[in-house]
């Protein structure tokens, strides 16, 4: 019959694909040439990665890719260096509750209208869940964690203790953040000076009179 090949004509007809090539095998009709080719490249880049990579002073360990969807960031909070790696839609508010465990700073409204998640960026006041996280890299950033300890209170902390300057407490690290940096703005002198300069900070316990006497007596102390 015409198309009966003996053993060695098949073994003649494979070898004509390539006059270097192994007998068929497990890499079929793979020649010797592509195969070293290949691999040779595959081998190049994965030795010659770690040498570039001594060579710029790093290792591929110190630079691991950001999951998707995320920026790398550093923010300085409370004087402390943080490496984050955060969807850039983050909220400062968010972050430092979330990402940085410092939920002294609250979430009232999370739209900008209460004042309770008030901290300080380079010492102004504002409003956290107003800002991206990724906008504060290179500034100082400062929490109510940041402003006292227990058992060394910020002169503000102590004048709304000694004032009762709050009830729930929910608003009041807002208070206290907003508080200690109007004093560095311009004022006016009169309980109504305060109140218009702390006019973004609502109070639901109404505890405001104190408020103002707090502010009033670190403002005399000063
Ligand atoms: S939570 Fe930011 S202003 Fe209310
Ligand atoms: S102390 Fe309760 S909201 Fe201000």
């Amino acid at each position: 019959m015409p198309n009966d090949k003996t053993k060695s004509d098949l073994e003649k007809d494979s070898s004509k694909t390539d006059p270097t090539s192994a007998k068929p095998g497990i890499l079929g009709p793979v020649s010797r040439r592509s195969f070293l080719s290949t691999f040779g490249a595959a081998g190049l880049v994965a030795t010659t990665q770690p040498l570039l990579a001594a060579a710029q002073g790093s290792s591929l360990d110190d630079a691991p890719a950001a999951p998707e969807g995320t920026v790398p960031l550093t923010l300085r909070v409370n004087g402390t260096d943080h490496k984050l790696n955060l969807d850039p839609r983050t909220t400062l508010l968010d972050c430092l509750r979330e990402n940085l465990a410092l939920p002294g700073t609250k979430k009232g409204c999370d739209h900008g209208q209460c004042g309770a998640c008030t901290v300080h960026i380079d010492g102004r006041r504002v409003n956290s869940c107003l800002s991206f996280a990724v906008m504060h890299q290179g500034q100082e950033i400062t929490t109510i964690e940041g402003l006292g300890t227990p058992e060394h209170l910020h002169p503000m902390q102590a004048a709304f203790v000694e004032h009762d300057g709050y009830q729930c407490g929910y608003c009041t690290s807002g208070q206290i953040m907003s508080a200690v940096a109007l004093l560095k703005e311009n004022c006016g002198p009169s309980d109504e000076d305060v109140q218009h300069g702390m006019y973004g900070n609502i109070c639901r316990c109404g505890a405001y009179p104190n408020i103002i006497a707090a502010v009033q007596q670190v403002r005399r102390q000063a």
